[in-house]
């Protein structure tokens, strides 16, 4: 999310003649977006801006901003904390950029832009012709919604996004048939919980939604994130035996699997409930890749609570899953709630998650040895030039030799499996013969 909001910031200020610099210390203006997720993300914001400090020596017109969840947090208090921060802005004043940076270029008052809008800020500025993060040109990410008005107790987001606001249909199809026009192949729908997309706005369905965009010529996978297990609605599920470019993947964080917990999260559903929808999504689509999110030690969580989790990871078979240490948000309600647990604890039990966690993925990646993966290739591998790199429907990352091949960038190609990793797959294409376009002769590029 914050990628895109990146390139938000980027298109709304390329409109008054600003343009990327791959390198900090040739830029006029720096704009730090932030997340504010957990304590650790918050604090990497504040190291980084101390950082900043002789760059500012050096160059006293340099302006600098600090955008997104931190900024809206922290607000005043972030001008208080860092003098030589120029201006401050939330999630919901990326289209006020312009004005908020020719106020700080003609050296006016150190500013704080942190109101909530009601409806969601379309950018109408044109999509960059180079994506800033998105290096391939062969992958975007397009928001859907955004702010979430779950509130479960552990999380900061509803508090520093806002409530949830579903972006109007017309201006998603558009701005996907744009990138499908630039060659863009795969779009990452965003959203806190796609599941309640246009409920509130009565856009019609997420899963309407995903039709639409099936339709659109050029594009060739789809895949979206977050959804909310409770949101997960049975047109959905379905959507994923009918939808062929909709990618076999869906990450659906469970948290926790202790009712007691899950109720203390407010989270909206008990393990029993998740469990039959991961059954309903495997009845609709038995090849689908299954992935999650974890706390662990969650005020009050007892190893009982705990061993519920474990039990539920194995229970539900998952692909692949991230897991984080319970982590205290000012403007979240669990932030006061009794029971803390020890750092020891929390250390240990996420230990055990992740240790788990990466037993299965290795299995799980290993069974794939020895079968044939259609792959979308997005560039070349970053340990070994050599091999091209690009992701299975599942969203795994398969690394594979080619010799005799040109350009593979954005192709979907067939690839063997060759050997399992705990975050990739090595394989080699499959027929070259028949998969390979020519590699460039001297004269074509002469030509
Ligand atoms: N502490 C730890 N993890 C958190 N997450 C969100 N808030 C917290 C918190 N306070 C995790 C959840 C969520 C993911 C994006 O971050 O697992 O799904
Ligand atoms: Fe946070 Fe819950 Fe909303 Fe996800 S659904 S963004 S965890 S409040």
């Amino acid at each position: 999310m914050n990628v895109y909001d990146s390139e938000a910031m980027a298109r709304v200020l390329a409109a008054q003649g600003y343009e990327l610099t791959p390198h900090k210390k040739d830029a006029d203006c720096l704009l730090l977006n932030t997340c504010a997720i957990r304590a650790k993300a918050e604090q990497k914001v504040f190291s980084y801006l101390g950082r900043l400090v002789g760059l500012k020596a050096n160059n006293p017109d340099l302006i600098i901003g600090v955008g997104g969840c931190v900024a809206q947090q922290e607000a005043h208090r972030l001008l208080e904390r860092v003098p030589y921060v120029d201006f401050v802005f939330g999630p919901h004043a990326i289209n006020q950029l312009p004005e908020i940076v020719s106020r700080a270029e003609r050296g006016g008052k150190r500013v704080v832009v942190t109101d909530f809008t009601d409806t969601f800020q379309e950018i109408t500025q044109p999509l960059l012709d180079r994506k800033p993060q998105e290096e391939s040109g062969i992958t975007a990410f397009v928001t859907i919604m955004a702010g979430c008005d779950n509130y479960c107790t552990y999380c900061v987001v509803p508090h520093v996004r806002g409530r949830e606001m579903s972006r109007d249909s017309k201006a998603i199809l558009h701005e996907v048939e744009n990138l499908a026009a630039k060659g863009m192949k795969e779009i990452t729908l965003l959203g806190q919980n796609v599941n309640s997309y246009g409920n509130k706005e009565g856009f019609g369905s997420f899963a309407d939604l995903l039709k639409q965009i099936h339709g659109i010529p050029g594009v060739q996978r789809i895949r979206f994130t977050t959804s909310h297990p409770k949101d997960l609605s049975p047109e959905l599920i379905q959507a994923f035996a009918t939808l062929p470019k909709l990618c076999k993947h869906i990450h659906l964080p469970v948290q926790s699997g202790s009712n007691r917990i899950l109720k203390k999260m407010n989270r909206g559903y008990t393990r029993e409930d998740y469990l039959e929808k991961v059954r309903a999504l495997r009845a609709a689509c038995p090849e689908i890749r299954l992935t999650t999110d974890i706390i662990a030690g969650f005020p009050s969580e007892t190893e009982e609570d705990f061993q519920d989790t474990m039990d539920l990871i194995r229970e539900a078979d998952y692909d692949s899953l991230f897991a984080f240490m319970y982590s205290d948000r000012p403007l979240a309600p669990a932030a006061k709630f009794p029971g803390k647990l020890s750092e020891t604890v929390k250390h240990q039990r996420l230990a055990r998650v992740l240790e788990v966690s990466e037993e299965i993925t290795r299995a799980k990646h290993y069974a794939l040895v020895g079968t044939v993966q259609r792959v979308l290739v997005e560039g070349r591998s970053q340990q070994n030039p050599q091999q091209w790199r690009g992701r299975t429907t599942g969203h795994v990352t398969v690394n594979f030799l080619a010799p005799a091949c040109g350009d593979l960038v954005g192709k979907q190609v067939d690839v063997m499996i060759e050997n399992g990793y705990s975050n990739s797959l090595l394989g080699a294409l499959k027929g070259e013969d028949d998969q390979c376009p020519q590699p460039p002769t001297e004269e074509s590029h002469a030509a």
